[in-house]
């Protein structure tokens, strides 16, 4: 990608030049849902000079849209190619290789309907064989990119599936090869889906999209590979991106209220964000929306995770005006700790807005019934062995090796226990759970509401308490989301037999 020539295709004043995606700032739609326009003056960027400092202070990019190429109403036919790019991050002659899906880092924006069928091509041109995840999306196993079905460089193959009803929420892609899945996604492959709903109680509110991604450069701005800390602690770099932009600008009305969809597509970070000039309520988590508003004061989204909230632009004087993300200690031996506020991303208003109405009452969600099978799955750590580090119930992931075997349509409670010196966020693949309880410095807590998700941290030394049932048969990894430990041994997975 020539992002020089890129800027003058699109015509933009190259005053800031950090985002990595391929087009334009903003697109006509997000205009129209902001209903302003966003291109006014701006603080000026840091000079970039010194290091390997990234431009900062653009405005928020836009995600790229997944153009659907199906003519048929209720079809999304599209294809995604994986291959090195390279993107001049300083604007300049320097030029970074990324991996990207069709050039675009982070990967295209797919948005589907509720009952869509979809056929996405995936084009492997990439050293290592590599899959297309869809997760959280409850996607068929031979179509949901397992590292069992790995399409080798140089090939191809097509992704398809029927999206249920109900399952509007949001999603991300990102690869899944055996042992390769760390690198592919901090190289760049990883992007976002929303499902949406025909029946949204939401759909009035403007919407923002934030992808939180980690970069980590090297001395001569290549990405870096991972070092023993890394390994060990989950890969963080010195830049968390929003959408392939460092600290970009994001505008908010005074009173406006805004939906934003974040995204943490980090390798390990578990960011801790908040908003603390504004108002903010959760309204969604993985699998879509909450029963109701759930006003917070932070919300901690793990690698892997993503949520919904509901900003309303207040500015209270004395409170940093932007997104924040603040401390949180996950454990880890080698890296430091995140010790004061960081700054994600700067808000700037830009008047008086209307503030829209906000429903109190969003989806029900009925809970799972009293489990047909319950399962115990521990997390550990195993640093004497450098060969299988990090385990679930005593065992490295063998991909040949099935850990157990559960039924379609049987409901299944879990009690995952991070046994362990560092969190642990767990992913299970192929459906949406409901987390009941999770301990408190060993006390077991109730939930305080139900929400589906599929990934969900687990403290180091906790435990959390989940529910859900697999409508579709076949094999499920469940696993660690930290990229790094899940190819170091921290997957297992599940044959769920037809029921
Ligand atoms: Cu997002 Cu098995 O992963
Ligand atoms: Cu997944
Ligand atoms: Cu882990």
């Amino acid at each position: 990608m020539q992002r020089r020539h890129f800027l003058k295709a699109a015509g933009l004043l190259a005053v800031a030049v950090p985002a990595l995606r391929q087009a334009q700032a903003q697109t006509a739609m997000d205009h129209a849902a902001m209903g302003h326009d966003m291109g006014h003056a701006m603080p000026a960027p840091a000079p970039a000079a010194q290091g390997l400092s990234l431009p900062r202070g653009e405005h928020l990019p836009a995600l790229q849209p997944l153009v659907n190429q199906a003519a048929e109403p209720g079809r999304f036919a599209a294809s995604l190619r994986a291959a090195p790019v390279q993107v001049a991050l300083w604007g300049d002659a320097r030029q970074t290789t990324f991996w990207a899906f069709n050039d675009s880092v982070p990967g295209p924006l797919i948005e589907l309907w509720e009952g869509d069928e979809v056929d996405i091509g995936f084009d492997n041109a990439l050293p290592q064989p590599s899959t297309i995840h869809w997760h959280g999306m409850p996607v068929p196993p031979a179509e949901d990119g397992n590292p069992q079905d790995p399409v080798a460089p140089g090939k191809g193959r097509h992704y398809r599936y029927t999206l249920p009803p109900g399952c509007a929420g949001t999603y991300w892609y990102h690869p899944h090869p055996h042992g390769h899945t760390a690198e592919q996604a901090f190289r760049g492959l990883a992007g976002p889906i929303i499902v949406r709903s025909k029946t949204d109680p939401l759909r009035h509110l403007p919407e923002r999209h934030l992808l939180l991604s980690d970069l980590k450069l090297a001395a001569d701005g290549q990405i870096a590979a991972n070092d023993m800390a890394d390994l060990h602690d989950g890969r963080e770099g010195q830049f968390v991106l929003i959408n392939g932009a460092w600290q970009p600008v994001i505008t908010l009305g005074e009173g406006e209220r805004q939906r934003w969809r974040i995204w943490n597509a980090s390798s390990s970070r578990i960011i801790k964000l908040a908003l603390p000039a504004h108002e903010v309520q959760l309204v969604g988590t993985d699998g879509g929306l909450i029963g109701a508003p759930q006003p917070v004061d932070s919300v901690l989204l793990s690698p892997g995770e993503r949520c919904e909230l509901v900003v309303t632009g207040r500015f209270k004087p004395g409170q940093p005006a932007g997104l924040i993300s603040q401390p949180y200690a996950r454990g880890k031996r080698m890296h430091p700790e995140q010790e004061k506020d960081d700054t994600l991303a700067s808000i700037v208003a830009y008047g008086m807005r209307p503030t829209l109405a906000l429903p109190a009452s969003l989806r029900p969600i009925a809970p799972l019934g009293a489990p047909g099978f319950r399962r115990k799955i521990v997390l550990s750590e195993n640093m004497a062995d450098p060969k299988a580090p990090f385990l679930i119930n005593g065992q490295s992931y063998d991909m040949n090796r099935i850990d157990g075997t559960g039924q379609v349509g049987r409901i299944e409670e879990w009690e995952v226990i991070a046994d362990a010196h560092m969190d642990h966020p767990f992913h299970l693949h192929g459906t949406q759970f409901q987390v009941l309880a999770r301990t408190v410095d060993g006390i077991w807590e109730d939930e305080p509401f139900l929400a589906w998700r599929d990934t969900v941290n687990v403290p180091a030394g906790g435990m959390v308490r989940l529910r859900f049932v697999q409508t579709l048969p076949g094999l499920r990894m469940f696993h660690c989301h930290i990229l790094e430990h899940e190819d170091r041994g921290m997957m297992a997975q599940i044959d769920f037999l037809p029921g």
